[in-house]
């Protein structure tokens, strides 16, 4: 499939075939797929809880508008935004530092120069971080979709849910935002899809001030 069928083809898929499963193999060469996804300074503040067991997603069902495809869907993602990805002494913060020392892209005396620049960049208000983090794992989200689609599987992405309880309920750390859930499986069958859903055009999207 290239990209402009992959992207024709992705749709949010409301009920899913709950006899077909998404294999370890598959979901894992979706998600290394999505790991291509660029990141600021490359610092990838992304995590997924691989929900699978029908228990745990009855329970993210209750905390999700008790949205059927929750529990129906064999694999549900619950993605995480890490905001604080850019800190000094994260694992990935430093796992990247020193990449880049290895690749000769940084070298040691740069060390200063990169914490302040994430710093400046991130750590100026609570807001700050939150977009840090936001905007890199929705680029991550997206390709999740388009890499899942690539496989012929079909995702559907959830923001209908209570942040708070699903924090509370699944234990997720403070330095993570949720910023959606993320259905994964195959389409019930006999099902037709509707039409696809109007999109802005160009001259709708393009804007000057
Ligand atoms: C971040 C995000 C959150 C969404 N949350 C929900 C949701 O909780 N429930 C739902 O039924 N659809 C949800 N959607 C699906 C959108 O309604 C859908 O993507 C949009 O209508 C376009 O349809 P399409 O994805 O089939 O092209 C969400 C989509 C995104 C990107």
């Amino acid at each position: 499939m290239n990209f402009q069928e992959i992207s024709n083809k992705r749709r949010s898929i409301n009920f899913f075939d709950t006899d077909k499963d998404v294999t370890e193999a598959q979901l894992s060469q979706i998600v290394e797929l999505a790991a291509n996804t660029p990141s600021s300074f490359n610092l990838q503040p992304w995590n997924l809880m691989v929900l699978r067991n029908p228990e745990e997603k009855e329970k993210l069902k209750s905390l999700a508008w008790d949205q059927p495809k929750v529990v129906e869907a064999p694999v549900v993602l619950i993605v995480l935004a890490d905001k604080a990805g850019w800190q000094e002494g994260h694992s990935t913060f430093e796992k990247n530092w020193q990449e880049m020392l290895k690749s000769g892209s940084m070298k040691l005396e740069q060390r200063e120069w990169f914490l302040n620049a994430t710093k400046s960049l991130y750590d100026w208000s609570p807001e700050a971080n939150l977009a840090f983090a936001a905007k890199n794992t929705g680029f991550f989200a997206m390709s999740l979709m388009y890499a899942a689609t690539s496989l012929g599987l079909e995702t559907h992405p959830m923001d209908g849910f209570d942040h708070e309880a699903v924090r509370k309920a699944f234990k997720i750390p403070d330095n993570y935002w949720v910023p959606l859930l993320l259905a994964v499986g195959t389409m019930k069958p006999g099902l037709k899809l509707h039409p696809a859903k109007w999109r802005k055009k160009y001259n709708e999207i393009v804007v000057s001030f």
